[in-house]
């Protein structure tokens, strides 16, 4: 059997918290061991441009992802790690399969009916502010997946839509020119969790609502503190589902430990003696990738050396291939 190509992408917008960790890179940075897979992990800086257009938060950002995936353990020498904005072949790519993208199925993209749906509701025109970026976000997407035929794409439940319109982008192009393109597959593994942040909501940037993976052992602990509870008094049993302080804590913890937690909870811990353990129980778990990621950031030359290395590698992959792709649309030298 041919090696799987698995392939996932992070848009560089703010600094990695810790629902990004458990959803995202610590999976990831799995996976990234394994050697019988081809692994492609990218920052997505130019998807980043749609929601951020402040300079200096994305320059940022690619720094701050990049320092945290590598500060946890990202194999840089089986996964190809690489950003977005590197590899020329991405775009040209994005603009080919423009031509075989309907605008009736961009219509659909969730993110963009939201924007719409948005306007309507507060009387303004349809387009208000809609920028052509958020509209083409998927075709970029597309062309991301499809340049390196990845078999295989991890990403949280929001982002399936996306890859399904990659699919049909794929199957057109297959059908109208040549067979070029593998179609590719969403990989949503229900099984990581996905954290709540300090109200109670789904931990999101968005939300201002997120615990950053690395933030400053004072800081940490003030976060902690502030995390919703219920008024529950120190000695009465409280249930662990719907506690955001045991699910964090599930998230890092081992079976047993989690077993212990449990009888804990029924036998009424309370809610500052909790949070204090959970603290030093994070702290304890990041510290020394903490620690590492601050000596990164400290590092930007490092860092864009792995990136260089990481381009290097996936355009050896990606210049053969756009070849391949411009020649089946007809678009090669005139000399024979
Ligand atoms: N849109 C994805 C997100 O916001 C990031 C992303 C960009 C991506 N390109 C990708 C994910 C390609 C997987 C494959 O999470």
């Amino acid at each position: 059997m041919t090696r799987q190509t698995i392939l996932t992408g992070v848009t560089t917008t703010g600094t990695p918290h810790l629902g990004n960790y458990v959803g995202a890179i610590r999976p990831s940075v799995a996976a990234s061991q394994r050697d019988d897979t081809n692994n492609f992990y990218f920052l997505a800086d130019y998807h980043a441009l749609v929601k951020n257009q402040d300079p200096e938060s994305v320059h940022h950002s690619s720094l701050e992802v990049a320092a945290s995936w590598l500060a946890v353990g990202l194999n840089t020498q089986t996964a190809i790690f690489y950003r977005q904005s590197d590899i020329p072949e991405i775009p040209e790519l994005m603009w080919i399969l423009n031509s075989v993208t309907a605008k009736g199925l961009m219509n659909r993209a969730h993110a963009y009916k939201a924007a719409v749906d948005a306007n309507k509701e507060s009387g303004s025109d349809p387009d208000q502010g809609i920028m052509m970026a958020l509209f083409s976000y998927p075709v970029l997407m597309a062309a991301d997946i499809l340049l390196f035929n990845a078999d295989r794409v991890p990403v949280g439940q929001d982002q399936k839509q996306h890859v399904e319109m990659a699919r049909d982008i794929a199957q057109r192009f297959n059908h109208n020119f040549a067979e070029l393109f593998v179609i590719p597959q969403a990989a949503i593994d229900t099984n990581t969790a996905v954290l709540s942040g300090l109200d109670g909501r789904k931990m999101s940037k968005s939300y201002n609502n997120a615990i950053p993976l690395f933030v400053p052992e004072t800081k940490l602990r003030k976060l902690i503190m502030k995390i919703k509870t219920n008024s529950l008094e120190p000695g009465e049993p409280k249930e662990t589902k719907g506690s955001t302080l045991f699910e964090i804590y599930r998230a890092f913890a081992d079976e047993s430990e989690v077993e212990a937690m449990r009888s804990r909870f029924a036998a009424g811990i309370g809610w500052g003696d909790l949070k204090q353990e959970l603290f030093e129980y994070l702290n304890g778990h990041l510290g020394s990738a903490r620690d590492e990621y601050n000596r990164l950031i400290a590092a930007p030359d490092h860092i864009e050396t792995v990136l260089q290395d990481g381009a290097e590698r996936a355009r050896a992959i990606a210049v053969p291939f756009i070849a391949k792709v411009r020649d089946a649309v007809g678009i090669r030298s005139l000399a024979g």
